[in-house]
């Protein structure tokens, strides 16, 4: 199996060459790709020195998938010369996730929406694949009529230059130096709190990031009726996005049912002893691929609401871990191109 992994010099794209080593991934080669100021540079994978590669028709032949985290534009214009060429792609970035003929898929909650796939396959906005992970147990269970959401989001999910603002900001507010100007974020990140996570689109009062946990959270559950209000922030954490989410079921559901809901589903830990101080954290998350979930209690304004605490690492669940996942479940149920080319 070639895999190709575009953008892997950047947070996720290097966080998904790190999950396939520790997965043990099948792959027999893994060819990386980035910007051209990045070509020829060497990448550490192990035991193995990989150069970067640029985009090229001559350069993308010959892929079983390819694992997409550069953005929009190159997914845009890349990912279905991929898919033409003969691989899956499954792609990181918010170019296709709602297209109509592109599933969007999270590994414990829809895999079987794969087998429909036509070459492309969408990976979730990482505020909402982790939330999904922890509300699927309880749709199936009690049904979900609506949610509340404030996100609070890492800026290792803007990028890397994101992490490195954070950082020079951080460093001179300490050493009491002159503060660089923001360049990735509107203002300051270092000691703040920004209510704006992602982009106005023309004539909207809500983010792009905000808009996609209403999309994607419909498209993923199967359940268009949501209603799903959501804000989401940016805070000075390095990885790990944590999510305060208000769930309005349509059956009763007790926060003792829900936590053993939520133990006994796959890719989720609880940790719920908050007497004990025990609750998810952004720090503990980091690292780690299970979604976290804490804080489980009935809102005392509603008797069918539960509020939950659900933190997790958003470059590893939130973007690499689960194209990783998608990539071995493709390749396992024999839905890779080149399955059907050798079974045709
Ligand atoms: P490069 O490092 O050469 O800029 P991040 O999300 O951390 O900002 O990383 C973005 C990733 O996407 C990087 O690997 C970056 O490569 C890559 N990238 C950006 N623009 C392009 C492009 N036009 N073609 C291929 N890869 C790109």
């Amino acid at each position: 199996m070639r895999v190709a992994v575009v953008g892997a010099t950047g947070a996720v794209g290097s966080t998904m060459l790190g999950v396939m080593r520790e997965r043990g991934f099948p792959a027999d080669e893994v060819v990386p790709f980035a910007s051209e100021r990045s070509v020829g540079r060497k990448i550490d994978h192990g035991d193995l020195d990989l150069e970067v590669r640029g985009l090229s028709e001559e350069a993308i032949a010959g892929f079983d998938i390819a694992l997409f985290s550069a953005g929009g534009a190159t997914s845009g214009e890349w990912a279905p010369r991929f898919a033409e060429a003969g691989a899956v792609v499954v792609d990181n970035s918010s170019r296709w996730r709602m297209s109509d003929d592109v599933p969007l898929v999270v590994a414990e909650v829809n895999p079987h929406a794969l087998d429909d796939h036509r070459g492309i396959v969408a990976n979730p906005n990482c505020s909402t694949m982790q939330m999904v992970v922890a509300l699927k147990p309880i749709l199936d269970q009690a049904g979900i009529e609506r949610l509340v959401i404030t996100t609070l989001q890492s800026v290792s999910g803007t990028g890397q230059r994101a992490v490195e603002e954070l950082h020079d900001q951080a460093q001179a507010l300490l050493a009491a130096d002159d503060m660089p100007p923001p360049h990735v974020y509107p203002h300051q990140i270092a000691f703040n709190v920004l209510p704006q996570a992602g982009s106005f689109p023309e004539g909207s009062d809500s983010t792009d990031e905000e808009l996609k946990l209403v999309n994607e959270t419909r498209k993923i559950l199967e359940a268009p009726d949501i209603g799903v209000s959501a804000t989401c922030t940016r805070v000075p954490v390095y990885t790990s996005h944590s999510e305060s989410v208000n769930v309005q079921t349509r059956e009763p559901l007790s926060p003792a049912e829900c936590r053993e809901l939520l133990t006994a589903f796959p890719g989720v830990a609880v940790l719920d002893d908050p007497a004990q101080g025990v609750y998810p954290l952004a720090i503990d998350a980091a690292g780690r691929d299970e979604v976290l979930v804490g804080r489980i209690r009935r809102d005392p304004s509603h008797e069918r609401c539960l509020n939950l605490w659900i933190v997790s690492d958003n470059l590893r669940k939130g973007a690499a871990t689960n194209a990783v996942q998608l990539a071995e479940l493709l390749h396992g149920r024999g839905l890779l191109r080149s399955g059907e080319r050798r079974a045709a």
